[in-house]
């Protein structure tokens, strides 16, 4: 589907030590070092497709992608000639009129979303459509309390992170918001038991991520749908790492036959260049917001620039194909992990997989880390789950190609097998595979 890029700067080992250095002392030290633990002390230079490049020039074929964030594949030709036909023409816009390019996004949001959610209110990042989804939720039910799930994530701003499932993140800020609880993911008896008649709504990931790429048994959602209309509690779900082609549908829930009431999509909407989110529901919920369609604002969220993008991003994704390709390409790279898995139950105990949001589960946490070393050793950037270290996130950009999956494999065959001759921890000497190629003469410079 793409070339495979070749290198295109001239590696910058010095400046890469420079930016470590201001980035701990200005940012964080603590965080270098982790990173420099994990073998993941990389800084981004030239980004292309499923691949990215650290500034000492070696390759990585992108494994992380930002959580989901870079669907489309990383600065996609397609997506940064809109952004440029759109910053030649407009600007942020001015948040408190209306604009063109929002009517358009949320018209076009409407029609791919499953049906009934057809109104939408912007944002920048995640945290903030999830913030929106629960103020919607409560304003529009007049109820106050709100059900997570253990190990869930919806961010770290006020509403979201008071819905986190995961205590180490929430503890230092309490009190968080009243009326939060989280119950087991997964486990329709447990959220039966816990909705009622003050439950304003009940907010999951269709899919956990950063809980481990949990898939729920394929009747849960519907279980807990039905849980929530029993009460006239709304339905939340979190699609901003699910959503926009990842697991194989638009959005996860179309997996699970269910649609809830309120939707949140962020990261991939943006095409990997601009800072996008959308929380969308159903008409009869935007009722509350008709006396005074100012209680909820944000300056940037949906921009003019922003939204012209997203539209290329959708516009790319439906004329590609791009969904049904990566529900292919999910089927060929777990095919393959399976193999690499029964050959090693040592140390992988699982493969887990809905579509290409792919995790592997190791036998102890303490693998998470260390395959990631391994891992970028062999050229691939992949990182644990924040809610769970024993589970790697393969989550590669969907316009990965056969060639590129097959790649993956081979990698993290060659990890694993390194992993358990205990061999590469010397980050020196990267291994063949991630050996620069040779630089051609520099003519762009990449960051
Ligand atoms: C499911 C989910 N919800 C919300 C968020 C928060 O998004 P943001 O970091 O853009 O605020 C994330 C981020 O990883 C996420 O994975």
């Amino acid at each position: 589907m793409i070339e495979r890029p070749e290198l295109n700067f001239e590696p910058d080992t010095a400046a890469k030590a420079a930016a470590l250095d201001d980035f701990a002392t200005y940012i964080n030290p603590q965080k270098v070092r982790v990173l420099k633990a994990a073998g993941l002390d990389i800084i981004e230079a030239q980004r292309d497709g499923v691949w990215v490049w650290d500034l000492d020039g070696r390759r990585f074929l992108d494994c992380f992608t930002s959580a989901g964030s870079f669907n489309v594949g990383r600065r996609n030709p397609r997506i940064v000639k809109a952004a440029h036909a759109a910053i030649d023409e407009l600007d942020n816009g001015n948040f408190l009129l209306c604009s063109r390019q929002k009517a358009e996004l949320a018209k076009k949001l409407a029609e791919i979303s499953p049906a009934g959610l057809t109104c939408t209110t912007f944002g920048t990042g995640g945290g903030e459509a999830v913030d929106f989804a629960l103020k919607l939720a409560r304003g529009a039910t007049g109820r106050p309390k709100i059900i997570s799930s253990v190990n869930g994530y919806h961010g770290h701003t006020g509403f979201a992170l008071s819905a986190a499932g995961r205590e180490s993140f929430r503890r230092p800020f309490e009190p968080l918001m009243p009326r939060f609880e989280a119950v087991p993911f997964g486990d329709v008896a447990a959220m039966e038991a816990c909705v009622d008649a003050e439950t304003a709504a009940v907010i999951l990931e269709p899919v956990q991520g950063e809980g481990g790429i949990v898939v729920p048994p394929s009747d849960y959602l519907r279980g807990v749908r039905a849980a929530c209309d029993r009460v006239g509690a709304l339905l939340i779900l979190d699609e901003i790492q699910t959503g926009m082609g990842r697991t194989g549908k638009w959005f996860a829930s179309e997996h699970f036959g269910v649609v809830p009431d309120i939707m949140t999509i962020a990261k991939s909407l943006g095409g990997s260049l601009v800072p996008i989110s959308a929380t969308i529901y159903t008409e009869d919920l935007r009722e509350f917001l008709i006396p005074n369609p100012f209680i909820h604002l944000s300056t940037f969220g949906g921009s003019d620039l922003a939204c012209a993008i997203a539209l290329e991003v959708i516009a790319y994704i439906e004329e590609t194909g791009l969904i049904e390709h990566a529900a292919l390409m999910g089927q060929r790279l777990v095919a393959g992990l399976r193999v690499i898995a029964d050959a090693h139950p040592d140390v992988i105990a699982e493969v887990r997989s809905l579509g290409l949001m792919t995790g592997l589960k190791y036998t102890e946490d303490g693998l998470g880390p260390r395959m990631s070393y391994q891992l970028a050793r062999h050229g691939v950037l992949a990182i644990y789950s924040g809610n769970e270290p024993s589970v790697m996130r393969l989550m590669p950009p969907l316009i990965i190609t056969e060639g590129e999956v097959d790649f993956l494999l081979e990698a993290i065959d060659a990890a694993v097998n390194d992993l358990v001759a205990g061999v590469g921890f010397d980050v020196a000497a990267p291994s063949e595979r991630t050996k620069r190629r040779p630089p051609r003469p520099a003519s762009v410079s990449a960051s």
